[in-house]
């Protein structure tokens, strides 16, 4: 019988092409140029397998375009970019690959929101410019995070971890707004307390927003948002592009009506809002929050082991729409 057919949309480490090899026939993108819609449409001919990251967009147009796919597994635990419900529909099951960057990711979260707080970017850009001449008072004052009260909007594992670092590591008060009221096994031993948006936004000394990107939470953060927050607090956020009016976030930091902010993602990412670039008090990095050389490894190979259950009939460990599989 011959092998099922995949795409491996983007570079991945050779040793899992070769895992990967040994189960299916597979053409792959080790050259990491973005593919353009019709260019992942036509590389998807024939194939039965799509191994994709969180850039390439798999929506009903494609879906139509592609009749033989009956698996997309995406290397990220964002699936914003996939239309699940029209996957669904025509039954073809979608992976993703939660927790294994859950720690990592925290880890940068928490890095950007201390460096927002305490300006550590714009210290060294100053310093770089040769700006530093001499010792004084207010030399690059920033706001505590030790202590203050951090607010975390999406309190799902990510936004959990970055509650324990602040929780656990720094004392601080860890207030929270998910749609959902987290059990008091979970709250309890980070002092965590739910409050609606509207609280979350004025009491935050630190916010930062985890939470998935979906059409209900666009904008969530916009001009009267912004307004609502403290004009010495921060906001990071390691979410996705589009959780933020990146217009009115501009305006907030020129009107100093925030402080500062820590972006990882944007709307339209990878170009930029130019006035955030303009800003001195924005910490901006490209969408890296869960690149580390060991998490990375450890999504790619959770994404190849969803793609090979899903195509061998075995149990894939992180399927988003199991119904698929029961049909
Ligand atoms: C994710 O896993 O969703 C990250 O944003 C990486 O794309």
């Amino acid at each position: 019988m011959s092998r099922p057919a995949i795409l491996v949309a983007r570079y991945v480490l050779p040793e899992l092409l070769d895992r990967l090899s040994q189960h299916f026939e597979v053409e792959s993108n080790q050259a990491d140029q973005l593919l353009s819609p019709s260019e992942l449409i036509a590389r998807l001919q024939g194939k039965r397998g799509a191994f994709i990251t969180a850039n390439e967009k798999i929506d009903a147009t494609l879906l139509d375009a592609c009749p033989d796919l009956r698996s997309v597994c995406t290397m990220a635990v964002g699936y914003n970019n996939i239309d699940v419900a029209a996957c669904t529909a025509r039954g073809i099951a979608v992976s993703n690959t939660p927790d294994v960057l859950t720690e990592s990711t925290a880890d940068f979260g928490f890095a950007l929101m201390m460096a927002a707080a305490r300006r550590v970017t714009e210290s060294e850009r100053f310093l770089r410019a040769g700006q530093w001449t001499h010792w004084t008072y207010g030399l690059m004052n920033g706001v505590d995070v030790h202590g203050a009260t951090l607010g975390i909007f999406g309190m799902g594992r990510i936004g959990q971890a970055i509650a324990r670092r602040g929780a656990l590591g720094f004392g601080m008060k860890v207030i929270y707004h998910n749609r959902s009221r987290l059990s008091p096994d979970i709250e309890a031993p980070l002092g965590a307390r739910w409050v609606d948006k509207d609280t979350l936004l004025r009491e935050a000394d630190h916010l930062v927003l985890v939470v998935p990107y979906s059409p209900a939470v666009h904008h969530a953060i916009g001009a009267a948002e912004l307004a609502q927050m403290k004009p010495t607090a921060t906001l990071t956020n390691i979410a996705r592009g589009g959780v933020v009016d990146d217009a009115a976030l501009v305006e907030a930091l020129r009107a100093q009506r925030i402080a500062a902010a820590a972006l990882d993602v944007f709307e339209g990412e990878p170009k930029l809002h130019p006035g955030l670039l303009d800003l001195p008090n924005t910490v901006l990095t490209p969408h890296i929050a869960s690149a580390t050389g060991a998490t990375r490894k450890a999504m790619a190979d959770l994404a190849a082991e969803n793609l090979i259950a899903i195509l061998t009939g075995g149990t894939p460990p992180t399927v988003l729409n199991p119904e698929v599989l029961q049909r």
